[in-house]
């Protein structure tokens, strides 16, 4: 029996992947850039088992069916690549809230690729397994990358172009990440299924693919010249046009509360100040605020906020 654990860490897009080419080999419509996480992380055992006659999955400790047949399609894909027959005995373990907005399914399928193609005696290379990943869930190939990681759309119809890479390794600029939790609990709508809605009813999503390569161009020259001012206004237009396409579909599709938009004011009203800090929102009612590394800025005394969890720019994905 072949036993791996690998680690993978959450990210934060910068620049929203929203909508799919093709929904079936799970191609996003747009680039997008993101952040890998320090300390949060998901760590995933994979066990082949030759006398197991199904796989199975737990999430911390619990069995998880919803999670079990997503996990278990993407290792017939592993099989299959392989060639081999063996069912997977898979535990992973999120040290932070699954499924609240904080991108689980990303560092997930993650550790769960590097995992579970090490059990399988693959040795594939970055581009291999981000098209694996992928399949898993479009934000994981990102998590497969340290530091700032940009994930192509890609043209192709097979999807080997549709990748993700490093831009900048972590030490490039050390921001440092508050993640302001306003509610816990399991989201209503899952990102899969909303940003199809989106797709097929808001009368924004053409806009939104349209703008996609701007943005793509201006978060990359914010990055790499670390200027902070110009990356706030980027990703918090790519953040709210996301969510202007969510909010257009059929039906809209609100995914903030009330401390949410809270956190929203306080950020503006901090960085018309001139305190370096902007903020970035996910399919869920959390934010994401992001600071250069050292600036004091406390979000706990905002009405509604339930926790801050502070981290900054983490590594890539690891065979532990
Ligand atoms: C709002 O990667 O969860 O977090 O490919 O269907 O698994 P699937 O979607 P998923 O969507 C992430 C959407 C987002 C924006 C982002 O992370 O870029």
């Amino acid at each position: 029996m072949a036993t791996v654990t690998a680690r993978a860490h959450p990210n934060i897009a910068l620049v929203k992947y929203w909508g799919k080419r093709d929904p079936v080999l799970n191609l996003p419509a747009v680039g997008s850039i993101s952040v890998t996480l320090s300390d949060m992380e998901t760590e995933t055992e994979v066990t082949l088992d030759p006398s197991a006659e199904a796989d199975r999955f737990t999430l911390d400790g619990a069995s998880a069916p919803a999670e079990a047949a997503r996990v278990g399609r993407f290792l017939d894909r592993v099989r299959e690549r392989a060639g081999i027959e063996t069912h997977a005995c898979v535990s992973s373990r999120n040290n932070f809230p699954t499924a609240a907005g904080l991108a689980s399914s990303a560092s997930g399928f993650a550790a769960l690729t590097v995992a579970a193609t090490r059990a399988a005696g693959l040795a594939l290379d970055d581009r291999e397994l981000s098209v694996l990943a992928r399949l898993g869930s479009g934000s994981a190939p990102r998590s497969l990358f340290g530091g700032f990681v940009e994930m192509s759309a890609g043209r192709s119809t097979s999807g080997a172009d549709a990748v993700a890479r490093q831009l900048h390794p972590p030490r490039h600029w050390p921001l440092t990440v508050r993640v302001a939790i306003t509610a816990s609990g399991r989201k209503q709508v899952g990102s899969t299924e909303a940003m199809q809605l989106s797709e097929r009813t808001s009368p924004f999503y053409g806009a939104w693919v349209e703008r996609n390569a701007a943005d793509l161009d201006e978060a990359r020259a914010a990055i790499a010249h670390r200027d902070l001012e110009r990356l706030a206004r980027v990703t918090e237009a790519s953040c709210l046009s996301m969510h202007a396409v969510a909010l257009s579909s059929e039906p809209g599709l609100l995914f903030w509360n009330g401390t949410t938009v809270r956190v929203i004011h306080e950020v503006r009203a901090a960085r018309a100040r001139g305190l370096p800090v902007f903020f970035t929102i996910d399919a869920g009612p959390q934010v994401k605020v992001f600071s250069e590394a050292g600036t004091s800025f406390a979000l706990e005394q905002v009405h509604g906020v339930e926790q801050v969890i502070e981290v900054g720019v983490g590594p890539g994905a690891e065979v532990v």
